[in-house]
């Protein structure tokens, strides 16, 4: 208890619950970087202290209650529960969100920034339901690493694999937290063979759990053997306190105990799952962590290892292949556009990530894609549904340009020298919809809503080439439907009709070999919004059949 006093926290804030805390009971604190003294200044300085990741997880795994956390531990709320009461407000006030409410879903991103040991943490989220793995990896595409977390009783749970494996293909390093350790769950060791079977990720446990799901007694930290018990907190709306101790303690604690984690840690040693930088950076290995982020523990490990081993922003290639410097003028790209975040003002946000160069608020940029100057007036960061302006930001932020309604998803933005980064590759649709509007007298409406949906990157939009083209919407989920249905009617005033398609398969073609298939049956010729011809098949006999009757045509798959 003296120790509880002398660090001014009384015990019903620590609510310990298990037996008297031991010698090294400490309390999470910001400390100071030692690795900071000899960073670099400016802008490169700036970016060394920068940490852009994203959460990725299936719904209810405890994205929300770790991102809660990390605000609690970076000082940035007194008090968890600040995050989940202002998505409550924000049902309130945004009838879009009304759509969030009712399913229960979280379909918008917001970007979250905080300090955290003297470093920048920009975190990025992302939608958790595998219809929206499209919007995740857009987002995958602006941050540096990602964490992924599983609920240690579900572990990789089929309907949601697509996130994984998209998150996988990116080959950004990913961190991993198995939740929910404090309640029954499945065998860690069977988990580990789960995350490396399903998304060919190898991990390497950094902590090691004591005791079995539900019977949580603590952690090892492998990369110095110490034990650092588990001390339960109620709700954790307080930061977690840690007793330390060494490993070999556990022995006279108790025998049995030790000598299981003892066996388990040998075989994760005599297998190599070890921690290896490289192969982490590379995207080939996910160091893991184990905790309750509900009762606060692990949720510093992983934080603290956001900062010491997750990469700072790196320079970009372009398009040329050419890798733009953190110091080069400013540039970035969109890779979320979000509408209507602001229901009495109807507008519309673009996200930059920014890659190179200081970026200041009232600076007149440059769209690559239309050559256009854009004055950069009103910036925003955002967090849940508040917002406040941003003045500066630097490699690795993210800056939200109100009504910048000529963007695209993926277009380029720069400052003196021209840059252009590589576009986001659209994901291989696997629904596809006709589309009709149910009011005549909407059609202008009908259309504007089609065309900025399709830029915000909502649904997937072609045409046929009928004299009048009709619509195609194509997506990767039905939610999407559902999501562009409610905001045409809702936003646009244009309700429409989604009439499912008979076709199933897409591939991109070119001029020559659509004008070969001609009439084809079991096709369908349709253009999307850059011309470029595409093939729509009934189905796979289909495809197959035309393959075998024109092997000369130009049909390639949707790589992702
Ligand atoms: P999500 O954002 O990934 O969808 O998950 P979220 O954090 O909302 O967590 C889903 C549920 O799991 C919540 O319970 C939350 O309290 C619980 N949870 C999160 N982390 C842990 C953990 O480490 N241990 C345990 N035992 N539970 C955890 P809920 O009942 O849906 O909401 P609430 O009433 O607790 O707010």
């Amino acid at each position: 208890m003296a120790n509880l006093q002398e660090k001014n926290i009384s015990a019903d804030q620590a609510q310990i619950e298990d037996g008297t805390p031991g010698q090294n009971l400490t309390l999470a604190k910001e400390r100071d970087d030692k690795s900071l003294l000899s960073s670099p200044s400016g802008i490169d300085g700036e970016a060394a202290l920068r940490r852009t990741f994203a959460i990725i997880s299936h719904p209810d795994a405890g994205k929300t209650t770790l991102t809660e956390k990390f605000l609690l531990y970076s000082g940035q709320v007194a008090e968890a529960g600040a995050v989940k009461a202002r998505a409550g407000r924000r049902n309130v006030t945004s009838d879009w969100m009304d759509l969030e409410r009712q399913r229960g879903i979280s379909i918008t991103s917001t970007v979250l920034q905080f300090r955290y040991r003297s470093h920048v943490v920009n975190l990025l989220d992302t939608p958790g339901h595998r219809d929206f793995s499209e919007d995740t990896y857009r987002v995958l595409a602006a941050v540096d690493s990602a964490i992924m977390v599983l609920d240690v009783a579900k572990g990789i749970e089929a309907q949601t694999l697509k996130l994984f494996e998209v998150c996988a293909a990116r080959e950004i390093p990913i961190l991993t937290f198995i939740n929910k350790y404090d309640r029954p769950g499945k065998d860690i060791l069977e988990l580990l063979d789960e995350i490396e079977k399903q998304i060919g990720l190898r991990p390497t446990p950094v902590t090691w759990p004591l005791g079995i799901a539900g019977d949580f007694r603590g952690v090892i930290d492998r990369r110095n053997n110490s034990y650092i018990r588990y001390i339960k907190s109620a709700r954790g709306s307080k930061e977690a306190l840690e007793d330390v101790m060494d490993f070999e303690d556990v022995k006279n604690l108790d025998p049995v105990l030790y000598e299981n984690t003892q066996n388990e840690l040998a075989l994760l040693d005599a297998v190599g799952a070890t921690f290896d930088q490289q192969s982490f950076l590379a995207g080939k290995t996910t160091p893991l962590f184990v905790g309750s982020a509900l009762t606060n523990f692990g949720v510093q490990h992983i934080l603290d290892a956001v900062i010491d081993i997750a990469p700072a922003p790196a320079p970009r290639e372009d398009t040329l292949g050419q890798k733009r410097k953190l110091s080069d003028p400013f540039s970035g790209f969109v890779f979320k556009i979000q509408a209507n975040m602001d229901p009495s003002h109807r507008d519309h946000v673009a996200f930059v990530r920014v890659c190179s160069g200081r970026f200041e608020r009232g600076m007149t940029v440059t769209h690559h894609q239309s050559q256009k100057l854009f004055a950069t007036k009103y910036v925003t960061s955002v967090f849940g549904n508040d917002r406040s302006t941003i003045d500066i930001a630097y490699p690795g932020d993210v800056i939200g340009l109100v009504n910048a309604g000529d963007l695209s998803i993926g277009d380029s933005l720069y400052e003196a020298v021209p840059v252009s980064y590589p576009p986001i590759p659209s994901f291989a649709p696997e629904l596809f919809s006709r589309v009709e509007s149910k009011d005549t007298a909407k059609y202008k409406q009908f259309k504007k809503g089609l065309e900025q949906m399709s830029r915000e990157g909502v649904i997937q939009l072609y045409h046929d080439l009928e004299p009048v083209p009709n619509p195609i919407i194509a997506a990767v989920g039905q939610m999407q439907f559902e999501v562009f249905s409610y905001r045409l009617a809702n936003e646009f005033k244009a309700p429409v009709e989604i009439i499912a398609s008979k076709y199933k398969l897409l591939r991109r073609s070119n001029e020559a070999s659509v004008k070969i298939l001609g009439n084809t049956s079991g096709v369908k010729i349709v253009k999307d919004k850059n011309g470029t011809f595409l093939v729509l098949f009934e189905s796979q006999y289909w495809l197959s059949h035309v393959t075998k009757e024109y092997p000369e045509l130009l049909l390639e798959p949707l790589t992702i």
